[in-house]
C-alpha cells in the first residue's frame, strides 16, 4: 500500500495488485527521497562552506551572433548529404527529432555539481537556427535530392514523400570530377575547364551565385563527396603560391576534393571533410585557412565500427589489458561501399581507420600490453546489406598473469543515420567557429576532433582518438568561449 496526490494535491490510498509491486513502489519512493535529500544537503554544504556557484568569467573574445541565413553547400549529393538535408527539413516540420545531435540535444554542465546548472548547448553558445539552414550541392549525377533520397534507400518512403516538394528543389550543380580518382563511379553532370584553376574558378563562382540567390548571410562547405584514391602530400600542397602554379599545371596530385577545398577557403568559407582524402589536410589549405579566417576540420565521420573502437581501447588502457589482435571487418551494399571495393579508395580508408589503435594504446608507453597488436580492417562490398552495414570485430585481449580472453562485437548500424547528425553539428559549430574572434582565424578547429575518425592536428601534435577525452574538449571549448570555468573533474573542493 503506497500513498499518491492527485492533480489538486488530494492524498489517496494506492492499491496494488500484488504485495511486491506495492514493495517496488516503495523502494523507488524511498530511492527518490534520498536521492531528493541528497541534493538539499549538497546545496546547503555549498551555501555554508563557501563553495560558490561558479560565475561566468570574462568572456574570451567575442562571439557575433547567428544572424541571417547559413547556406550549406554539399559536393557529394548521396547517402549521407540527402539523409541529414532530408532529416533537417523532417525535425523543421515536426515530424521527426534530431537524435544523436549534441547541438540540438546535449546538454553542457557549468560550474559544480552543486550548481545545478545544465543548459542546453544550443542556448549556451549562440548556433544558427534550424529554421535559418539553406542548402545547394553538386554531384557527378543530375538527380535531385529528393531523388538521390530515394536511390539511397536510407529513408522511408513515406517519409520522403512528405518532403518531396522542398527536396526536388534541390538540384546539383556540376561536379568537378574526374574518374581516376573515383575508379567505381561515372556521371555527367561534370564541369570542364581549361585547367585545374579554371575549375577552381567556376566553384568560386557556384558559390557566389548561391549567395546571392539564396540571400544567405553566411556560407559552409561540408564535404560529403565518395572517397578519392589515396594521395600522399607533395611539393604542391606545401604553399598557396606552390598550389596555385600546380592547379595551372593541371598536377595531378590535386584530387576534386582539394579544389572545392581551395574554391571555399579563397571564398572565406569554413570547410568540412566527411571523408578521409587529405582534402584540407594539406599545409597549403592551412595556410588559407588563417589568411582567410576559414576554419577548417576533418577527416571522415566517426559513425560506426570506429565509434565502438574509440570507446573501447580507451577501456582496455584504462583497466592495463593488453591487446593482442582486432580484427574488424564490414559488410555494406551502399555506393560507398561500391566506391571501397576499388584498391585505391579502400587505402585511403584504411589508414583513416587503422590510426586509431596507435594512438590511443600508445605501445611505444606500453610495450607489454601493446607491442605486438595485430590490427586488421577490412570493408567487404556486399550489395544486398544496402546502407545498413554490419561491422564486426573479434577482438583478442588478455589480462593478470597474460591470461587470453575474447570480445566479439556486431554493430548492425544504419551508416547514413549515424553519419546525418554528425553533418549537423559539424555544419553548426563551424559556423559558431567563424563567428568567434578566438577561433577563426586558428586555421584547424581540433576540438571537432569528437566527429572524426582521423583527427586533423596542426604538424608535430599527435591526434586524441578516446571519444570521451573528445567530448569533454569539445565542451571545455565551449566554456572556455563563454568564460565559464573549464571542468577538470578533480572535485576534492566537495570535500573540503
Ligand atoms: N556514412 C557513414 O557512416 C560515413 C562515415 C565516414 C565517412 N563517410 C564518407 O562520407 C562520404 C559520403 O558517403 P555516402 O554514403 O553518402 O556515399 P555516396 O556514394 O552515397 O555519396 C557520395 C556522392 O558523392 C558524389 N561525388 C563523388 N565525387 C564527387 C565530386 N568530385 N564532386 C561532387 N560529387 C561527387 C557521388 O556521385 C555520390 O553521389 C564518403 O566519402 C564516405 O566514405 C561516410
Amino acid at each position: 500500500m503506497a500513498d499518491w496526490w492527485d492533480a489538486d494535491g488530494r492524498r489517496h490510498r494506492k492499491q496494488f495488485s500484488t504485495a511486491a509491486a506495492a514493495r517496488e513502489h516503495e523502494h523507488r519512493e524511498t530511492a527518490m527521497a534520498h536521492a531528493m535529500r541528497a541534493t538539499r544537503e549538497m546545496k546547503k554544504v555549498a551555501r555554508t562552506s563557501g563553495t560558490k556557484r561558479s560565475s561566468p568569467k570574462t568572456e574570451s573574445g567575442t562571439i557575433e551572433a547567428a544572424k541571417g541565413k547559413l547556406g550549406v553547400m554539399i559536393p557529394g549529393m548521396g547517402a549521407v548529404a540527402t539523409t541529414f538535408v532530408a532529416g533537417v527539413e523532417a525535425i523543421r516540420k515536426g515530424l521527426a527529432k534530431p537524435i544523436g545531435s549534441l547541438t540540438q540535444m546535449g546538454t553542457i554542465r557549468l560550474g559544480k555539481r552543486t550548481d545545478a546548472r545544465s543548459p542546453k548547448v544550443k542556448e549556451f553558445v549562440p548556433l544558427a537556427g534550424l529554421d535559418d539552414l539553406v542548402f545547394t550541392g553538386w554531384d557527378i549525377f543530375e538527380d535531385n535530392m529528393y531523388e538521390a533520397a530515394s536511390n539511397a534507400g536510407v529513408l522511408d518512403y513515406r517519409l520522403l514523400e512528405q518532403l518531396k516538394p522542398f527536396l526536388s528543389s534541390i538540384k546539383p550543380r556540376a561536379a568537378v570530377f574526374d574518374h581516376n580518382y573515383v575508379k567505381k563511379i561515372d556521371g555527367p553532370n561534370v564541369k570542364k575547364g581549361k585547367n585545374k584553376m579554371d575549375l577552381a574558378q567556376q566553384l568560386r563562382d557556384d558559390i557566389r551565385d548561391f549567395k546571392k540567390t539564396s540571400g544567405a548571410s553566411r556560407l559552409i562547405t561540408m564535404w560529403c563527396g565518395s572517397t578519392e584514391s589515396y594521395i600522399e602530400p607533395t611539393e604542391a600542397h606545401q604553399s598557396v603560391k606552390a598550389f596555385e602554379k600546380a592547379l595551372k599545371e593541371n598536377d595531378e596530385m590535386i584530387a576534386p576534393s582539394m579544389i572545392y577545398a581551395y574554391a571555399s577557403l579563397m571564398e572565406g568559407v569554413p570547410f568540412a571533410n566527411g571523408a578521409p582524402n587529405l582534402t584540407v589536410d594539406l599545409p597549403v589549405m592551412l595556410e588559407l585557412s588563417r589568411k582567410n579566417e576559414a576554419p577548417i576540420c576533418g577527416k571522415d565521420f566517426k559513425t560506426g565500427q570506429t565509434l565502438m573502437k574509440t570507446v573501447l581501447a580507451p577501456a582496455f588502457k584504462a583497466r592495463l589489458l593488453g591487446l593482442s589482435g582486432w580484427y574488424s571487418t564490414n559488410i555494406l551494399g551502399n555506393r560507398d561501399g561500391e566506391v571501397l571495393d576499388d584498391p585505391g579508395s579502400f587505402k585511403t580508408k584504411e589508414e583513416s581507420k587503422l590510426g586509431v589503435l596507435e594512438h590511443i594504446l600508445q605501445p611505444s608507453l606500453y610495450p607489454e600490453l601493446y607491442g605486438n597488436m595485430y590490427h586488421k580492417v577490412r570493408i567487404n562490398y556486399y550489395p544486398p546489406r544496402g546502407d545498413n552495414k554490419e561491422g564486426w570485430d573479434n577482438i583478442d585481449i588478455f589480462g593478470w598473469l597474460g591470461y587470453p580472453m575474447q570480445i566479439k562485437v556486431d554493430f548492425l548500424c544504419r551508416d547514413s543515420i549515424l553519419a546525418a547528425p554528425i553533418v549537423l553539428d559539424l555544419v553548426l559549430f563551424l559556423d559558431l567557429a567563424k563567428r568567434c574572434s578566438e577561433l577563426k582565424g586558428l586555421g584547424i578547429q581540433e576540438w571537432l576532433s569528437f566527429y572524426f575518425k582521423s583527427p586533423m592536428t596542426v604538424p608535430g601534435l599527435y591526434p586524441e582518438h578516446d571519444l570521451f577525452i573528445q567530448l569533454m574538449k569539445l565542451k571545455n571549448t565551449l566554456r572556455h568561449l563563454k568564460g565559464e570555468e573549464l571542468i577538470t573533474h578533480l572535485g576534492l573542493e566537495y570535500y573540503d
